[in-house]
């Protein structure tokens, strides 16, 4: 490559304000991200007009301290990338708005991303040798996906969650068993103190084959046995739960991510989204990846929850095709993967 790209990317389509500057789609710069989570944890869950609030009130400064901790004036970058779907419209909107404003006033290009384009996409900053193709499981607090991805641009979705994402049930799950939003991560925590195997809860895998997913049958059979304990007066040791929560829905979807990879003659595997934050389901994947010959990419922990490193990333790919859009674009809060 003769010169290199640099480009300043924007994300807010849920809780995070967060930007920051990716060269050449491999190497991050800065990556700030501006998390509301505290404001929502009073309400159990995102409140989708307080979060496009605070969206307007920490932007600029976000956009400035990414581009100050990269050590780059704005005329230095050679494109705006921005989230513009999926997430909540009201918060898209402002990342949106920002980046049109920015590249209009700097005259560079505007490279719309794909928020779960940009999950994947962590997984070339972790690894600056990953390339396509890959499967690649996406779990997120709005999306479980198993994904074969053909080329930086071209994706072929094996299999879908028809109810809940992964995310929610653990958020869901968490809930009930008293625990903050989001309950994610204080189910790893907490599952890490039970045992898996006290409560056997069901691994629920639809039809012989299918690669889709099915997590609300695993939520309610969690409700059902709390319910339960508290009417018979007997022990709930939420530990407990929350290990044999987590190995179900582990288990489910390791056998259908490896299945995949099996199925397809696929050597390589990624993690991507939130919930491969899990220390539980990162073990699980490495170790079955280990036993196949599979080679396996999974990012930090910082770059599998929401931030724009990761669509300064998927934005490159995006840029470098020729993939750019005008002053019209806008948010769409339902985009489907691959969609444009
Ligand atoms: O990708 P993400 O930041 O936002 C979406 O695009 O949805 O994912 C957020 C989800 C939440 O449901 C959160 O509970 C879950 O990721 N999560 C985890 C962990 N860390 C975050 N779930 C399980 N274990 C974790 N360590
Ligand atoms: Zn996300």
């Amino acid at each position: 490559m003769d010169k290199d790209i640099l480009i300043l990317a924007i994300e807010s389509s849920c809780d995070e304000t967060a930007a920051a500057v990716v060269k050449n789609g491999r190497d991050v710069l800065s990556n700030i991200i501006s998390s509301q989570i505290a404001t929502h944890r009073i309400y159990g869950g995102v409140v989708p007009e307080i979060a496009s609030r605070k969206h307007i009130e920490a932007i600029d400064q976000v956009i400035d301290g990414a581009l100050e901790e990269a050590g780059v004036n704005k005329q230095d970058i050679d494109a705006v990338a921005v989230t513009y779907g999926p997430g909540l419209v009201g918060a898209l909107l402002v990342g949106l708005s920002e980046a049109k404003a920015l590249a209009f006033a700097l005259d560079k290009p505007l490279v719309p991303v794909h928020h779960i384009e940009g999950h994947i996409a962590a997984n070339y900053i972790q690894n600056k040798c990953w390339e396509p193709p890959f499967v690649c499981l996406v779990v997120s607090g709005g999306h479980t996906h198993i994904v074969h991805i053909k080329d930086y641009d071209s994706f072929d979705i094996l299999g879908r969650t028809r109810d809940d994402a992964a995310g929610e049930a653990m958020d869901k799950v968490a809930r009930v068993l008293g625990l903050p939003y989001p309950g994610g991560p204080h189910i790893d925590r907490l599952a890490k103190e039970g045992d898996p195997q006290a409560i056997n809860f069901p691994r629920v895998t639809l039809e012989s084959g299918s690669y889709d997913f099915s997590f609300s049958g695993l939520k309610s059979a969690v409700l059902n046995y709390i319910n339960r304990a508290e009417m018979l007066g007997e022990e709930i040791v939420a530990a407990n739960v929350a290990a044999g929560f987590q190995q179900a829905v582990v288990d489910v979807l390791a056998e259908k991510a490896m299945r995949a990879c099996q199925e397809l003659n696929v050597k390589k595997f990624a993690l991507a989204g939130g919930v491969s934050a899990n220390s539980q389901l990162r073990a699980v994947m490495e170790k079955n990846c280990a036993q196949r010959g599979i080679e396996f990419c999974v990012p930090a922990p910082i770059l599998c929850t929401d931030n724009a490193a990761m669509i300064g990333s998927a934005g490159y790919y995006e840029f470098i095709k020729g993939n750019t859009a005008d002053m019209s674009l806008n948010a769409y809060p339902s985009l489907k993967l691959g969609e444009r």
